[in-house]
């Protein structure tokens, strides 16, 4: 039976050392802030939001809210933006994804300083995670990565192969694996004969968003399997893109849903908040 790789326990871990750096900037009297715009009422993103705002006074951090109406247009969505890329008390700006249908969503991740680029959405940042000179790193995947340091694996020389290629999770992994030494491969919903490379995986990376795609008979003996799938169940019940009770027999390390590598996101963009602050103040710590 595979080890369960507990997401709440290595949260609390880094979220402890970002605290303490947090403290050390205040004494220099440099407070870290992180301003979170969410549009509309989407029920999940009001919790994402809630969670984020908690994080931030885990850390002690400055938690900045601006909820805006449904009917609020791309223009008024990027004068605001333009307001919070010019005050300097703010070190990171993050916008609730999804926006409402009529806003222009890439308009308004490139309007972002890449500097207060928290999510790491920007094209700029993108850019500078491909060639590893990067300072922001996006969310999940660099949590993904702090895992598997936390847990003491290596990812050089070994085969990393990612279910998913979205711009925000299995597209990043790779780079990030990639700036590790793994050998990547990133499958999607076009890939012949899936299983047969899920198989070779050391590292399995689920990122499909379709309950327990991954079956048991994807997954090769002693492979370790990450799990970012957050779906709901008709019961409520939350379940991640594997399935868990049976692939926990075969795998040598796995992530639970939930407690696993959602909890890793928000520790991490606390990480990015920390780190855009000292950018923008040219501290070395
Ligand atoms: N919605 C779901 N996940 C995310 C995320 O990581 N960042 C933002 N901005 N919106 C999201």
């Amino acid at each position: 039976m595979a080890k369960l790789i507990d997401g709440k326990a290595i949260r609390e871990f880094n979220l402890d050392k970002i605290a303490s750096e947090v403290a050390q900037l205040k004494e220099k009297g440099v407070e870290p802030a992180l301003a979170v715009i969410i549009v509309g009422s989407d029920p999940a993103s009001r919790v994402y939001v809630n969670n984020k705002k908690t994080a931030c006074e885990r850390v002690g951090m400055r938690s900045l809210e601006f909820a805006m109406p449904e009917e609020t247009t791309t223009e008024e969505l990027l004068a605001l933006i333009d307001k919070l890329n010019a005050d300097a008390s703010v070190s990171g700006i993050l916008c609730q994804l999804p926006v409402p249908k009529h806003i222009d969503k890439n308009a308004v991740l490139r309007r972002i300083r890449p500097e207060k680029d928290v999510d790491c959405f920007h094209p700029e940042n993108v850019g500078l995670l491909s060639t590893g000179m990067g300072k922001l790193m996006p969310c999940t995947p660099m949590g993904m990565m702090k895992m598997l340091e936390y847990e003491g694996i290596d990812p050089a020389g070994k085969h990393c192969v990612i279910i998913g290629r979205s711009d925000i999770v299995g597209k990043p992994m790779a780079m990030l694996m990639l700036s590790k030494s793994a050998t990547v491969t990133i499958c999607h919903s076009k890939t012949a004969d899936l299983p047969s490379i899920t198989r070779q995986a050391d590292i399995l990376v689920a990122a499909v968003g379709i309950p327990n795609f991954v079956t048991e008979d994807m997954v090769g003996e002693g492979a370790i399997v990450l799990d970012v799938g957050i779906n709901r169940l008709e019961s409520g019940k939350l379940c991640g893109d594997v399935d868990f009770e049976a692939v926990k027999e075969k795998a040598s390390m796995i992530t639970p849903v939930p407690g696993g590598v959602g909890p890793m996101t928000i520790a991490m963009l606390m990480q990015n908040t920390l780190t855009a602050c000292k950018e923008q103040n040219n501290i070395l710590m």
